[in-house]
Order: C-alpha cells, then structure tokens, then sequence
C-alpha cells in the first residue's frame, strides 16, 4: 500500500467508526454536506473506479446504452455483476448492444423526443418489479447545427432534459424502492455556453434569438444539472440521491453534427487533450456506484470529484425550482398521477 492510500484508508476507517456510533438520520446529514474527495481523477477508467466492488443483486437502467459513454457504462456495470437494463432508441440497437457485453442485461428502448414511448419504456421496466439501485440518464444529441423544434421547443431540450424528466418521474418509485437508489444525470461543462441569463424560460423555442447550436446544447445540459438540483432537494430525507455529471470530453459519436474539420481535428488531435471512452464513462460510473457516496445529494462532478460548476446558474436553486415546474406543465400528460415526492 502507498503512502497515500494508507493514509486515506486510515483517515476513512476513523470517519466510518465515528459514524457508526451516530443514528442513520444524522450520518446521512452530515455525509451529504460533505461529499468524499475520491481517490480518483481524469485519468481513471470505468473499470478502475469499479474495482473490487461486486454489484450482484443490483440492478441499473441506463439510457443511450448503445453507444460511447453508454455502452462502457453498462459494459462494466455488467462485468461487476449487476443486471443492467440497457436502452436505446429502438430495440435493435439495445438487443445488439447488450449481446455485445458480458454479464446479464435486458434490452429496453425508448426514443427520448417521443414521450409516448419514454411512458412504454418505463412501464416494461415497471413491470419486471425489480427495484432500480440507479437510472444513469446517459442519453443525448449535441450541437444541432439547425434549429429543430419537437412539440414547439428546441429539440436538444427536449431530448436531453424533458424526456428524461419523464423518464425520471416514471420510475421515481422503482428507484426509491432500492435501499438506495441513485439518479445519475448526464450534464456538461458546456453548460456554461447556456445563454447568459439561463433557463430560456419565455422562449424554449429559442425563436427570439439568433439560434446557436452550441447555445442550445449548454442551454440542455444546464437543464439536466438543474433538475437533478431540484430532484436531490425534493428527495432530502429520504435514502435516495440524484447528482449531475460532467463525464470530461471524450471523441465519441456526439460529434457528429460538428463540421467535418473539427471532427477530424478530434479523430487525429484529440489523444492529446481528450479523454478515452473508459476514462470518459468513469464520473458517472463512480457516482452510480461508490460505496461512498451513500446519503451524498445534490453535487455536480467532475473527474470523480464535486465541482462547484462554472456558472452560478449550476446552484441557482429558484431556477431549478422554476425548471422542474415548468417540466410538470410541459409534460403533464406523460407523468404518474400519483405525486411520489412532494415540491
Ligand atoms: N462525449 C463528450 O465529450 C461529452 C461531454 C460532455 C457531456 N457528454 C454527455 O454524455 C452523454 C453521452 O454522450 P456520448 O458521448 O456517449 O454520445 P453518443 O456516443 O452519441 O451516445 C449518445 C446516445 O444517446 C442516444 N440518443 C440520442 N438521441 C436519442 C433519443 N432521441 N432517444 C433516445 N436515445 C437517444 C444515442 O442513440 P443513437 O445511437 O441511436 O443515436 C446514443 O445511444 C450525453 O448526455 C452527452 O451530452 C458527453
């Protein structure tokens, strides 16, 4: 053992015996104020943040399973021994992706823009009655180089932030029904291209502006930070946990609607300054798994570790409050009737 790791392991066995001695209520106060600084970094892998845990009897649903930051997660999700519920847009894309891994995986699909089929997944995943330990809410499109409107809104929006929003009301019970359930949602760092003054709340659309792709992707990954903001807060006393992830920059197919040069620049240049795929699925793999991270709510990571975000929008809680209600009228039609947590 390292220096290092001899001295975290000692400090960490002092901290757990002072816990133990506390009532439950109180330790998981007190270990979601003061999230764990992780031994992990951008050089970490999937696997390496994983390592020695043994996952069986969990399982996990992760949506855009099929591809990049996704299929690593479920891959090593699945070589730890937990069942992981893979889904993508259509069920051959989830069937080939889950044969593709080891370990015990059940296809599932949704197409996140057509909120009929987000309601469909959810009750196929409802009906296997097996409490969720985690919902990674993984998936998402970047950069659309038109404007594109679904129901009347910008379609990064909608994909990335409002079908994952029903997505998450759907299951809130099959999570919360795990000793503790965990909600993983995929943000960015491009969070702070989101137009200066935030949540576009008056023009989803973003028809009374000059559009910008990357504008509207910062303005969806600012949304995904936020509702997983409000959620961590309406879940506060109970076991459950939702924390947002910047997963770092990772040549993946969201590239492809950039232009060809800068998707080329990344193919040849981006060794240099971008993370691999197993590097880039670790932050959410860490955080859908650590067994230090029970009772931590509420954070933004990077690299394995809490981050303050870049702009104060990321810890704007009326905004996110004003952002999950927003969510509730736009999507009214697609959520349980049953209110599950209270505002
Ligand atoms: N890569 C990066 O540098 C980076 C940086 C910051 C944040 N992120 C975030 O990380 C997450 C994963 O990205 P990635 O890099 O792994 O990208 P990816 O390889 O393109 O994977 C995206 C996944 O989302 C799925 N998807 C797209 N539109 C969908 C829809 N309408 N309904 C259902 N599924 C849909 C895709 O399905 P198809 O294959 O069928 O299109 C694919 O499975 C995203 O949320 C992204 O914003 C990535």
């Amino acid at each position: 053992m390292t220096e290092l790791k001899r001295r975290t392991f000692v400090q960490r066995a002092a901290v757990l015996s002072v816990l133990a001695c506390l009532p439950p209520a109180v330790v998981a106060r007190i270990i979601s104020q003061t999230p764990p600084t992780s031994p992990f970094n951008a050089d970490s892998t999937a696997e390496e943040v994983t390592a020695g845990l043994d996952l069986a009897g969990r399982t996990y649903a992760i949506t855009g399973a099929n591809s990049g930051l996704g299929l690593e997660t479920m891959r090593v999700l699945a070589m730890r021994g937990a069942h992981v519920i893979g889904i993508a847009r259509t069920i051959e894309k989830a069937e080939q992706a889950c044969a593709s891994v080891e370990g015990q995986t059940t296809p599932a699909f949704l197409d996140l823009a057509d909120f009929e089929s987000v309601v469909n997944c959810a009750s196929m995943i409802r009906a296997m009655n097996i409490p969720l330990d985690g919902l990674v809410c993984n998936a998402g499109i970047m950069a659309l180089p038109e404007r594109e409107l679904v129901a009347g809104m910008e379609k990064q929006f909608v994909v990335n932030h409002l079908g994952h929003f029903i997505l998450i009301n759907q299951l809130m019970e099959t999570v919360m029904a795990a000793p503790q359930g965990r909600f993983v949602i995929l943000s960015s760092r491009a969070h702070r291209r989101a137009p200066d003054d935030g949540i576009q709340f008056e023009d989803l659309a973003f028809q009374n502006q000059e559009y910008s792709s990357w504008g509207a992707y910062g303005h969806s990954k600012l949304a995904n930070a936020l509702c997983s903001l409000e959620l961590a807060r309406r879940l506060s006393g109970t076991s459950t946990t939702s924390n947002s992830v910047h997963p770092g920059v990772i040549n993946t197919n969201l590239g492809r609607h950039m232009p060809w040069y800068m998707r080329w620049g990344g193919k040849l240049l981006g060794w240099a300054f971008m993370k691999s795929i197993e590097e880039g699925a670790a932050t959410q793999t860490y955080v859908a798994t650590s067994p230090g991270l029970v009772g931590v709510n509420g954070y933004y990571f990077v690299d394995c570790n809490p981050d303050p975000g870049d702009t104060p929008h990321m810890q704007d809680e009326a905004m996110a409050r004003r952002l999950w209600q927003l969510s509730e009228e736009l999507t009214r039609d697609y959520l349980p009737d049953k209110v599950i947590i209270p505002a």
